[in-house]
This record gives C-alpha cells, structure tokens and sequence, in this order.
C-alpha cells in the first residue's frame, strides 16, 4: 500500500510500505477514502524529528471503509462507513470510563511517560503507523472506530477524527457564560472550529492570526479579528474590545510553533545541526517552547478567566510568569482531545439536514496522496491559501 512515511526533517515522501492487516482478533482495517493534515504533523515534520524513525507513517485523521475485521469483532463489519479518532483508546479502562480518553490506560506509554497511543505520532506515542496511507489497521475495533452514515461526503464526518473534538474541547475548557467573550489565538484549522463552534453557541468571538485568508474566513462568519502584527499588543487590543477586562477565556489554538518567539525559535532550529540523540536528551531535559501565543493569553485573559489550551507544547523548561497567573488568579485546562469523550454529541449536529459548522467547505484542498510532500511545505509555510488539507489516497 501507499503511506506518507518520515524520512528526515522536512523530508515526507509516499513510498510503498507493506499492507497493514488485521494482527489482533480486536482488530479492523480500514480503506481510507479521505485523511487529514494537521497543525500536529507539522511538529513531526521540524521540531519533533529527534523523536522520529526513517519511513514512519504518519497521519491521524483519516475516514473510510472497513475491509476486514478481527474475529472478535461484533459490531462493525466490512462495508462500514467508519471515522478513527487520532488517540487509540481502549473505551473500558479507568480512564476511558471518566471520559479521558486521551490517557486510556490501556494504550498509555509507560516507557516514554506519555499518554495514550497516538496514529502516526512518533515514538513518544507508541509509534503507531498512522492514516495517511491506503490502509489502516484500527485496533479495539468495538470501542474505537466511528461508525456514520453512507451517503453524505466524507468532509462531513471526516474532522470527527481530530479538528472537530479538539475544538469542541477546547471550547468546553473555556467554560464561557453566556453572552461572554471568547479570544481565540491561532485561525488555523483548530481556532477556526473553536470559533465556529463557539459562535454557534451563541458566544462573542474575536479571533487573532497574521495570516489575511485565515482571518478573512472567520470574519466572514460573524467573528471579530485582530491581526497581531498590525496592533502594538493583543492584550491591549482586547481590552479595548471588553471595557477594559480582557477576554472572559481564550483558546491557544497555536502551540510551540508561535510565531514571535525569536529566541526559542534559534535555539529549535540550532538544535537541528546536533546529532540525533543528543537532539532527544537536549529536548527532553533543556527544551523551551515557543511561547508567543502563550503569553499573548495570558495577557489577554480576564481576571478570574480561563486559558484553554490546545495548541501542543512539548518542552520541559518553559519559563511561565507565574505572579502574573496566579495574581490574575487565571485558570488554564489543556491536553490532547478526548475524542471519545465529544464524538456522539457532535456526530448528532454533523446528522443535521444544515451544515451549521460549514464543514462540507472547510477544507481548502483536496489533493491525492502523493502530493503530500509539498503540501505539508505548503501547509507550514501558509501558501495558496492553505487552511485544512484533505488527502484522497
Ligand atoms: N490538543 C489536541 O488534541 C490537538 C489536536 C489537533 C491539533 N492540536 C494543535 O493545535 C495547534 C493548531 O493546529 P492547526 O492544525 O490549527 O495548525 P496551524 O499551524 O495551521 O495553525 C496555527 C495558526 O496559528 C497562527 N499563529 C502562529 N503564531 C501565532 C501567534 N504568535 N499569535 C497568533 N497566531 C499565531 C498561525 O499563523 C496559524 O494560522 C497545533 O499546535 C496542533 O498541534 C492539538
Ligand atoms: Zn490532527
Ligand atoms: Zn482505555
């Protein structure tokens, strides 16, 4: 079968790897119609390479048709229509069962002390092949996989798989009361849902990036914008727009490849000329994020609000202004998407006759797989209007 697969820094290709099969009686595969790609590949294509294997598949967003199941399987069976949610999680352990999917303790990574297993994430998270490929083994095959509807096109259900619980996560973390005021840091595929998902909540959103088209789509739906390099500062900015208080919550929908953090910046990139292990030992003892977006949150945020964080970060020494979050007395939630934990109540709007989210258009590419080496440059460096990509293998 076809898969992107890492083979070094900024390098994907598409090479033929062998088919993934059925290896455990729980087990389903998966023919993929549609897959995504994600702010999240980004930090396996640079940042996150000393974690990273020559010819790893890699990809967590994918949907399609089930091909063969495991002999354990009751409720799925070939022909299915089915979306895989990026972390595996098993449905039945203590975690699952609190809904924190994203640490089922089934799949937690005890060696690496991470989370739950990730599709295509790096040996962080088990080092799973991933969905940008022709073929995904799925395991827990009752418990994991999203069973919709034949009929509708795959861009309907297709972002149950990340965007869609991931935004709708972190606008549950915002925890916002009604008629309050939203910000959301980052207009790429996630803080564009988020806002969606919050104005369809009847929320105020205002929405800060750099990128024109990013912004342009947001406010056509009825968000406020700010574009960070055109004001002095966004706290101040946001101040102005909420007499003087700040946001009630702001969603970081941005994470360690801020934009404006020019010394991390150096520092993640020199790191690119070490060797590879000392790359790994550098960045899990001495590592520091790029903290712009970060910090524009917690400047932005009102006394007594909340910080929802979805971006990923990665690094263990990040300097954080502890006085100005404790004296703000700021709340801050984050974490990997619990996709489980959100599917059904989203499924349930996504079965509606109206497309209230607008997710038949939101992507702005449909490319076969085999270009997705310069769609992943493409996607990082913000070209042809390049929001959210959608391979069809
Ligand atoms: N928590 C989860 O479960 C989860 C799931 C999916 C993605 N993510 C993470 O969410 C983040 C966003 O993902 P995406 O797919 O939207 O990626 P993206 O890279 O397309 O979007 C990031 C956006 O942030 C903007 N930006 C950069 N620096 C900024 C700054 N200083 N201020 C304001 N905006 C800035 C960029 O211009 C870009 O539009 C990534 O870190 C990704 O890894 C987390
Ligand atoms: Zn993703
Ligand atoms: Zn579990």
């Amino acid at each position: 079968m076809k898969a992107v697969t890492w083979q070094g820094r900024q390098d994907m290709q598409v090479i033929d790897v062998p088919d993934a099969v059925v290896e455990e009686p729980t087990d389903v595969v998966v023919e993929i119609t549609s897959t995504g790609l994600c702010g999240s590949d980004l930090h396996l294509y640079d940042p996150l390479t000393p974690f990273m294997t020559e010819g790893d598949v890699v990809g967590h967003e994918p949907m399609g048709i089930v091909r063969e199941v495991g002999s354990a399987v009751e409720t799925l069976q070939a022909g299915d229509r089915v979306v895989v949610p990026f972390n595996i999680s098993c449905g039945s352990c203590w975690m699952c069962d609190r809904g924190l999917f994203s640490q089922c303790e089934t799949t937690q990574n005890r060696d690496t002390g991470t989370g739950a297993s990730l599709f295509g994430y790096s040996k962080l998270y088990g080092q799973v092949p991933g969905g940008q490929a022709e073929l995904l083994r799925v395991p827990f095959g009752d418990a994991l996989p999203i069973k919709v509807p034949h009929g509708p096109t795959d861009d309907r259900f297709l972002f149950l798989s990340d965007v869609l619980p991931t935004a709708w996560q972190a606008v549950e973390y915002a925890d916002v009361e009604d008629g309050g005021t939203l910000l959301v840091v980052g207009a790429g595929p996630i803080g564009d849902m988020a806002a969606r998902i919050a104005m369809h909540r009847g929320l105020r959103v205002i929405a800060v990036d750099s990128v024109r088209e990013r912004l342009a789509r947001l406010h056509g739906r009825g968000a406020e914008t700010i574009d960070h390099t055109e004001v002095d500062g966004i706290g101040d900015r946001v101040r102005e727009l909420t007499d003087g208080r700040g946001a009630d919550a702001v969603i970081d929908a941005v994470g360690m490849e801020a934009h404006g953090s020019p010394v991390a910046e150096t520092a993640q990139k020199a790191l690119a000329f070490l060797p590879k292990k000392v790359q790994e030992k550098l960045m899990l003892n001495a590592g520091s994020d790029r903290l712009a977006a970060l910090m524009s949150a917690i400047d932005a945020v009102r006394r007594g609000g909340t910080i929802s964080v979805s971006g990923v970060y990665g690094a263990p020494t990040d300097p954080l202004p502890m006085f100005q979050l404790f004296d703000k007395q700021v709340q801050i939630r984050m974490g990997q998407a619990n996709v489980r934990r959100w599917s059904d109540d989203i499924l349930a709007l996504l079965e509606q006759e109206d497309d209230v989210l607008g997710v038949e258009s939101f992507a702005t590419h449909h490319l076969p797989l085999e270009d997705a080496p310069e769609a992943y440059r493409k996607f990082r460096d913000k070209e042809d209007g390049m929001v959210k990509v959608v391979f069809t293998p």
